[in-house]
Formats: C-alpha cells, sequence, structure tokens
C-alpha cells in the first residue's frame, strides 16, 4: 500500500453516510419487540451498535463491484447483526464487563439470558436472510457462521493452553474473525452482480483483512485503551485465550522465564503485569512485529483489490484496508 496518512475512520464512513444510515434504520427495525418480555433486551440490543466496519466493507465493495442494490442493506445489515450475536457469546466465554461502552449482557441480565439473546440476534438475521429473492446470503452465511462457531469451539477447547501453536491460532482466528469478512466481501460483489472471479477477490480481500483484524485486536488487547475502545481489554491474558504476541513471546523465552509466564497466564493476573520487569522489553518488540505482520497482511489484501474497477469506493476501501492496521479502537 502507498505510504500516505492513515486516514481516520470517519473520513471512509463520511463517503457512504447515506447508506450506513439505512443500514442503521434497517437495524433498528429489526430489534422492535414483538414481545413485551423482550422489550428491555431488545431495547440494549438496539443501542448496541459498534463502528460497523463490516457493513461499510459490504457498502463499497458493493459500490465498487457494480453498484447497490436493496439486498446490500440487508446484507450489511445481518452481517452486522450476526457479527453482534457473536459478541454477546464471546464476553460470556470471555467474562468481560463491557462493550461497545454498555455493560456486557450476561452481567446486566445473566449467563442464561445472554445466550437466549445471542441466539434471538441470530434467529432474526436468519430470518432476514431467507426472505431476499437470492438465497446466496443464506447460503454463503450459513456456512460462515458454521466456521465462526467452529473457530470460537475450538478458541474455547485450547484455552488456557500456554503451549497453543501459532498454527491453530490462526486456524482459529480465520473462523471466528475472518470468515464473516470473506462472507461480506463475496456477498457484496455478488449482489452487485459481479462475476465469479471478482466475487472471489472481494472475499480473498475480506479474508486476509479479517485476519489482520483479528490480530490488530489482539494486540489491542495487550495495549490498547478501555475507554477508546469501549470493552473490556486485557482478557485474553487474563482467561488463557494464547494470542499472536503472546505465542511469540513465549517461543523466545526458555527455563524459568517461560516457566513464570506459562504460571500466570490464564491465572486473571492484570495484564499490567506484562508490561513491569523481565517480560516488558522482549513483548514491546514482539507486539511491534506483529503489527508489521498484520500491515504485510494488509498489503496482501489491499493487493487482492487488483481486479476490481478504478472506483472511489474501491479507494475507499483500500484506505479502510489501511486502518485497520492503525486502528486505536
Ligand atoms: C470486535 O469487532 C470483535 C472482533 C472480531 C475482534 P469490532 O471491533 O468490529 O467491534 P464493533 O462492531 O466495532 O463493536
Ligand atoms: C473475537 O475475539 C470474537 C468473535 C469473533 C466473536 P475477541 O474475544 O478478541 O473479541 P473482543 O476482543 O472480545 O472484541
Ligand atoms: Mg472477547
Ligand atoms: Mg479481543
Amino acid at each position: 500500500m502507498p505510504e500516505t496518512p492513515s486516514p481516520t475512520l470517519e473520513s471512509i464512513l463520511s463517503r457512504i453516510r447515506p447508506e450506513l444510515a439505512r443500514v442503521d434504520r434497517w437495524l433498528d427495525r429489526q430489534f422492535e419487540p414483538d414481545h413485551p418480555a423482550l422489550a428491555p433486551l431488545l431495547a440494549h440490543a438496539a443501542r448496541f451498535r459498534g463502528k460497523r466496519i463490516r457493513a461499510a466493507q459490504v457498502l463499497l465493495v458493493g459500490s465498487a463491484c457494480g453498484g447497490l442494490t436493496e439486498a446490500h442493506i440487508a446484507v450489511a445489515g445481518i452481517i452486522e447483526m450476526i457479527h453482534a450475536a457473536t459478541l454477546v457469546h464471546d464476553d460470556l466465554l470471555d467474562e468481560a464487563e463491557q462493550r461497545r461502552g454498555l455493560a456486557c449482557v450476561h452481567l446486566e441480565w445473566g449467563s442464561h439470558t445472554a445466550v437466549l439473546l445471542g441466539d434471538w440476534i441470530y434467529a432474526r438475521a436468519f430470518q432476514r436472510s431467507t426472505e431476499l429473492d437470492d438465497p446466496t446470503c443464506s447460503r454463503v452465511l450459513a456456512r460462515a457462521t458454521g466456521r465462526v462457531c467452529r473457530g470460537e469451539i475450538h478458541q474455547n477447547l485450547t484455552r488456557g493452553d500456554f503451549e497453543l501453536t501459532e498454527e491453530d491460532y490462526l486456524a482459529q482466528i480465520d473462523g471466528k474473525t475472518a470468515a464473516l469478512y470473506q462472507a461480506g466481501g463475496f456477498l457484496a460483489a455478488h449482489y452487485a452482480g459481479a462475476g465469479g472471479d471478482l466475487a472471489a477477490a472481494a472475499g480473498r480481500h475480506g479474508l486476509l483483512a479479517g485476519r489482520a483484524f483479528q490480530i490488530i485486536d489482539d494486540v489491542l488487547d495487550l495495549e490498547g485503551d478501555e475507554e477508546r475502545t469501549g470493552k473490556s481489554l486485557g482478557t485474553d491474558w487474563a482467561r488463557g485465550k494464547m494470542t499472536l504476541p503472546l505465542i511469540r513471546l513465549r517461543d523466545r523465552l526458555t527455563g524459568p522465564e517461560r516457566r513464570r509466564l506459562g504460571q500466570a497466564f490464564g491465572s486473571g493476573a492484570d495484564r499490567s503485569v506484562l508490561f513491569r520487569g523481565e517480560f516488558a522489553d522482549p513483548l514491546r518488540e514482539e507486539i511491534e512485529a506483529t503489527k508489521s505482520e498484520a500491515m504485510r497482511l494488509l498489503d496482501e489484501a489491499a493487493g487482492a483489490l487488483a481486479p476490481l474497477p478504478a472506483h472511489p469506493a474501491r479507494e475507499a476501501l483500500l484506505e479502510l484496508t489501511r486502518f485497520l492496521g492503525t486502528r486505536r479502537r
């Protein structure tokens, strides 16, 4: 990617403001309760809005690959809903406290409600998907959601495993995070009438960008600012999720140092212990190396967009890709 100053997310999103507003209104409608018992939960879900990077991806790929249709608004909304459902479940598994600046569902209403609300959001998203004339959205998202679940299950089965391999880590993040970005790219091109090659290219961009997105998320878990991200951080380390910077740190330590890191991993210890004493310098180096790796992946993701026609939306998509490497939230 060319070395230009990193654009802000706001400036990128400002180019698709009317379309994003349509997605927001579409989402508002999904959370209108059909039973009074659900009202407080759905009011929470309706307020529970994130950065909408996945919606932006769908809108930008669709615009660049032939133009937006009604289906793009629904596809963007459906993907944001599936993503939101995974977050409600993920926060329960990670014992997180806040998300999107709000208290997590399981803290407010308990773990049973968090499981059920996540399921409700999934179910509503799939209902909307089946209402589209073209079943590709349902077909692709059913498979992608299966990969998301597999990634989360795999990760939870290896929770606390200090010896997790890099290969297993990459398989987990491709499932839990990159699969949805891959599906978003593919579907956005497909619903714009693009041929298979273009849809595959947009999917490949999504896969690589999604992988880098999660790697940066894992860096933010170590050194990010909770206020800025609006979510609990340090939970990967505290609750025994091995991530790339931690794998790299582990692999450069030997003997008693490695044992001490292993003992603290997953013990609930605050992430600040990592930045004091013996681990501080090597960890900072591995964090920098991890960020460079994410940047390389994002370069590759940008390269995957080469077959897309020259279009302002393609430029904005390249900017969004670059933003993913420098994001602080
Ligand atoms: C957070 O995703 C979950 C991960 C896959 C790391 P986002 O950072 O896109 O979350 P929101 O949608 O902006 O809240
Ligand atoms: C992403 O992993 C979870 C999902 C894809 C559901 P994380 O556990 O790192 O996400 P955050 O940090 O809680 O947002
Ligand atoms: Mg989490
Ligand atoms: Mg995280």
